[in-house]
């Protein structure tokens, strides 16, 4: 294992759930049947993927337009909420997991399709930590697709094959095992059925886990 290139949301801190009211609210408003079940097959999934996904629960029609004026009023809603995360706000264990990669020399990434992901990095303070940033605006095909992990992957310099995905979304999964790594899925087994490793709180995480789980797959 020569790199570890994680998924924001859901996975260094809480922000699926802000996602989640943001969408929630712009549902409420719209009088669709939004709920959390259906929220899981957002996640992962870009913005204006996430609001096609939630104007399909229902059956009037927007022109593209009144999409991106939709999209953006989720996301204003949502800068609103993330402006006051703090790194009180950090998951268990990712801190110190972090640390343990860096004092192992092992390399950091992220590969969010988020495009408040540099924002909320900088607000947990640990933009310091990383190696690399995938600059999501450059991603043609998002998760499931491999190429943000495989993307992450070039600008380290490091072999697929020599990295660990981690995820809390299913086509985050997907997106890590296609890319030819090895996929560590943070949730439950029925959430994460595809992949390599399932733990159900990052508290588990730690960087002997990781780097004996992919030396066993190997
Ligand atoms: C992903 C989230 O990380 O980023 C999705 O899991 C979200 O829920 C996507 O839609 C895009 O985020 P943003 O901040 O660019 O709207
Ligand atoms: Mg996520």
């Amino acid at each position: 294992m020569k790199a570890v290139i994680f998924d924001l949301d859901g996975v260094i801190t809480d922000t699926a759930e802000y996602h989640y009211l943001a969408w929630k609210s712009l549902a409420d408003e719209l009088g669709l049947p939004f709920d959390k079940e259906y929220n899981e097959k957002l996640k992962g999934v870009s913005r204006m993927e996430s609001l096609e996904l939630i104007l399909a629960l229902g059956d009037a029609e927007y022109t593209d337009e009144q999409k991106y004026q939709l999209a953006d009023q989720k996301n204003e809603l949502y800068k609103e909420m993330i402006k006051k995360v703090t790194p009180a706000d950090l998951l268990p264990g990712i801190e110190s997991l972090l640390k343990e990669l860096k004092e192992a020399g092992i390399l950091i990434a992220l590969a969010s399709a988020s495009k408040n992901a540099p924002f909320i990095l900088d607000r947990l303070e640990v933009t310091h930590y990383f190696d690399h940033v995938v600059d999501v605006t450059q991603i043609k095909n998002g998760k499931p697709d491999p190429e943000i992990f495989l993307t992450g992957a070039a600008e380290l310099g490091v072999l697929p094959s020599d990295c660990v995905g981690v995820e809390d979304a299913e086509a985050g999964i997907e997106s890590i095992l296609s890319a030819g790594m090895y996929a560590v899925g943070v949730g439950t087994p029925a959430q994460m059925q595809k992949a390599d490793l399932i733990v159900s709180s990052t508290s588990e995480l730690s960087l002997d886990l990781l780097k004996s789980s992919h030396t066993n797959k190997v």
